[in-house]
């Protein structure tokens, strides 16, 4: 599929997303010759800004995003795609005089819609586009690019794709999972699809359980308002997260087409054991970070950030432990938790296999036998790693855990973030790293019960110092020998 020249309208360009994700993202598709020949970027704004005031704001994203890297003969080149569109999305004049500036014989009548606003803003934007024309195809396609989150909860999420197909049709719309675009996720697939010897293991008799961690040493910064409605669970969990998860448990697809890809997904999505209501606290914990120490600096907790209110109950740190119910996966746990303030940035899914039978060393010196992992790092530190054991050197039998690295990266191979990818596949109207509504909806579907029972019980929320691994929440696991992993790098657990 090649990627063909578009109009990238960008409603909520001058938001927090756009600055610290889009922009970068074009402009380093400007700097690897991607972006078609004639696309052009329509920025969408209620500031009442010129066209040389939006260049230099788009120029500084870039600068605070790259810093030294940024060239500014590249940059005008860029430029020279970008515009400004001035408008109050409420208002159909917003839509009418988009739609005359888009049949300007300079905008390539393909064009793309990135709804970068608040969801509660999605189905009146798509309704405005459609009654201006703007999703009519007679001359050229019209996609619409879709951020989470999709919907509050199943409800809404339902109500939202009712409404939405009633202006286009399924292969018009990309839900956008960023996590889909980064790199390590998408060698997820080639780790485990295109080396042999994993595979026969890849399963319920050898692996002990799975962890995916995303942790941030950050707080909520000036997203406050959104992120007060939303939650650690609705953020992270529901989207991210879960999908990491079924790419790590899914069936080997028939190919890389986007709907067997994401038939595979769903069937794992589908496969995960439902919690009850009651069955909640077993399952999930919520907490929220307290003022703390973070690099060295004092930082506050978070009901003192701004716009969030003092009796606030939002979960900044959301663990969860599912089971997929599968021939596959049948009765290993798999623990998934995010948080905010945490002590690090990082992403990790942590494969735990079974311990092995340890009778063979029972007279022996032996003091650290640690079960295999295999690491797979999204971020900052993209890696996969296989641990094993190994004998120390030396004249007793002594043991220690070294790791066979198959990083794929090269040192003057550059780390790109997600979005690029995204961007170009809508470009290309590859729709395989986007999510079919079955992908939201089962996701939904599964965190529902624990969204409803913690917004019922408004009394108490735990809390854990900014700063730290977070809240104690060792009561999800199923065994005293599990526990989060916080380290890429073999830990001893002394385990014989
Ligand atoms: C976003 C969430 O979807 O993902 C943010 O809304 C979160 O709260 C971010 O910080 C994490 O993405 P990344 O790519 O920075 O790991």
């Amino acid at each position: 599929m090649d990627a063909q020249a578009c109009s990238y309208v960008i409603f909520g360009a001058t938001g927090n997303l756009s600055r610290i994700k889009l922009m970068p993202a074009f402009y380093h598709l400007e700097v690897a010759g991607q972006l078609p020949e004639g696309t052009k970027i329509v920025g969408m704004g209620r500031r009442d800004w010129t066209q040389e005031k939006w260049l230099s704001e788009v120029k500084g994203m870039i600068q605070a995003k790259i810093k030294d890297a940024f060239d500014e003969t590249i940059f005008q080149k860029f430029a020279a795609r970008l515009h400004y569109h001035f408008g109050d999305l409420q208002k159909n004049e917003c839509y009418s005089s988009l739609a005359s500036t888009l049949e300007q014989p300079q905008f390539p009548k393909n064009s793309a819609f990135y709804l970068s606003i608040s969801p509660s803003d999605f189905g009146s934007v798509m309704e405005h586009l459609s009654n201006n024309q703007l999703f009519d195809e007679q001359h050229g396609w019209k996609r619409v690019v879709i951020e989470k989150p999709f919907g509050y909860d199943l409800d809404s999420a339902e109500a939202l794709q009712k409404r939405i197909s009633h202006y286009l049709t399924e292969e018009q719309i990309y839900r956008i999972d960023h996590y889909l675009g980064k790199g390590t996720v998408q060698n997820v697939l080639v780790f485990r699809f295109a080396n042999v010897m994993l595979e026969p293991l890849w399963n319920r008799n050898y692996i002990d359980h799975i962890q995916i961690t995303h942790s941030e040493s950050f707080g909520i910064e000036e997203r406050g308002a959104y992120y007060d409605g939303s939650g650690a669970m609705r953020d992270m969990l529901q989207s991210h997260l879960m999908q990491l998860l079924t790419l790590v448990t899914m069936e080997p697809p028939v190919s890389m087409e986007a709907d067997a890809l994401r038939d595979e997904k769903v069937k794992v999505l589908k496969s995960i054991r439902p919690i009850s209501k009651e069955a909640v606290h077993a399952h999930a914990y919520r907490a929220q970070y307290a003022p703390g120490t973070v690099n060295g600096e004092k930082v506050n907790g978070y009901l003192q950030e701004a716009n969030i209110p003092a009796d606030s109950i939002t979960e900044t740190y959301a663990s969860m432990k599912l089971y997929v119910d599968n021939w596959r996966w049948r009765g290993v746990p798999m623990y998934l938790r995010t948080g905010k303030r945490m002590k690090k940035s990082q992403s990790v899914i942590s494969i735990c296999f079974r311990h092995p039978p340890l009778q063979f060393f029972r007279d022996t010196d032996i003091h650290c036998m640690n079960p295999n992992w295999v690491q797979l790092g999204i971020q900052p530190e993209e890696c996969i790693r296989i641990e094993m054991t190994v004998k120390e050197p030396g004249l007793e039998m002594k043991t220690r855990t070294s790791s066979l690295d198959a990083s794929f990266r090269n040192s003057d191979e550059k780390a790109i973030d997600a979005y690029e990818d995204l961007l170009l596949d809508v470009l290309k109207g590859d729709r395989s790293l986007f999510l079919r509504f079955d992908e939201v909806e089962y996701a939904w579907k599964i965190v529902d019960p624990i969204l409803q029972t913690w917004a019922s019980e408004r009394d108490y929320v735990a809390t854990y110092p900014a700063g730290s691994w977070g809240p104690e929440d060792s009561r999800l696991f199923d065994k005293e020998s599990q526990k989060w992993r916080t380290s890429l790098t073999p830990e001893c657990n002394n385990a014989k």
